[in-house]
């Protein structure tokens, strides 16, 4: 090798370490979607009366004292308007579920409860009713840190949901990284792009006037980066939410956070 050779990868060698070096201090410094969002949408974010997320959680309650097909309810087993789910135990969602054997995200826990608990008919995973009862339920345990544990059985779900936000996809070639690690604080047609994160969910949006879930929000992204989408309850979203939650460990919950 020439010594101009030489000099060159040590050049692009040490440039690359400092690219490595920014991106893993990006890391450590969690800062929530809240923080890079317009002042309107921290306006309604801030007061309960104006929060539109609330008129969800109150239609939340009303699903949850709804009786089931086998006259049971929700209240039976986890008290008065959910009283007494434990936060720091639903801040821990997604979480391996030792009877079905598998990673459930909270949608999917309430999801089971709702059908072998209350005998019902299972709701498609972007049913209002079930993304009010998940705003519900997320929202008890609102200020509390996410604290989603990766290791043991969840750890090659994980895997596969950190290896996904790595891929190059559609045809912009573009990964989830690029946005929400690289150009973070960027602008993107008119939105500053945050680090991507999941404190908020089910979050309301002023844009569209509506609630969303996690898959829809992943829809959303997809799109922008013109490549084909993945189905809401694909295992590819669901071990993606893991890692997304794993990845905003220690960012407190919003729920129901506002964003443009
Ligand atoms: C007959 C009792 C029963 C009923 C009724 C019931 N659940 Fe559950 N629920 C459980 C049990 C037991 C667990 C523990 C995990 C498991 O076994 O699935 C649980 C776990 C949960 C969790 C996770 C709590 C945590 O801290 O990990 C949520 C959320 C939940 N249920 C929501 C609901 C909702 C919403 C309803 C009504 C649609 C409901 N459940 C109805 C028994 C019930
Ligand atoms: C072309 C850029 C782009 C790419 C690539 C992209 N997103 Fe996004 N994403 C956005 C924009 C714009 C928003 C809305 C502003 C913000 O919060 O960054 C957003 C928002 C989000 C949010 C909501 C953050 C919050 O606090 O409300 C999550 C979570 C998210 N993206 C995850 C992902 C994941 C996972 C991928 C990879 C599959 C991905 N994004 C790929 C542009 C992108």
């Amino acid at each position: 090798m020439s010594i101009f050779n030489q000099l060159l990868s040590a050049f692009f060698s040490r440039l690359f370490f400092l690219y490595i070096l920014s991106v893993t201090a990006s890391q450590a410094e969690l800062v929530s979607g809240y923080e890079f969002s317009s002042e309107q949408a921290k306006e309604f974010q801030d007061d309960d009366f104006q929060n539109p997320g609330f008129l969800l959680i109150e239609q939340g309650l009303n699903v949850y004292n709804k009786i089931g097909d086998n006259d049971q309810l929700c209240s039976n087993c986890h008290g008065l308007n959910g009283d007494q789910f434990i936060p720091k135990s639903i801040a821990q969602f997604p979480k391996y579920h030792d009877i079905l054997q598998k990673p459930v995200t909270l949608r999917d826990q309430i999801q089971h409860c709702w059908v072998s608990r209350l005998d019902n008919f299972s709701l498609e995973y972007d049913d209002p009713e079930l993304l009010a009862l998940e705003t519900l339920v997320r929202n008890k345990a609102y200020g509390e840190k996410v604290n989603v544990n990766i290791s043991g059985k969840i750890k090659p779900y994980y895997e596969a949901g950190k290896a996904f936000y790595f891929t190059r996809f559609g045809q912009m070639d573009m990964n989830c990284a690029q946005c929400h690690d690289i150009y973070t604080g960027k602008m993107l047609r008119g939105q500053k792009l945050s680090q991507g994160h999941t404190n908020g969910f089910p979050l309301y949006r002023l844009e569209s006037q509506k609630m969303i879930n996690l898959p829809q929000r992943l829809r959303e992204c997809f799109r922008s980066l013109r490549a084909e989408t993945f189905e809401q309850d694909s295992k590819e979203f669901r071990d993606l939410e893991i890692y997304l939650n794993a990845r905003g460990n220690g960012l407190k919950i919003e729920t129901p956070a506002v964003r443009y």
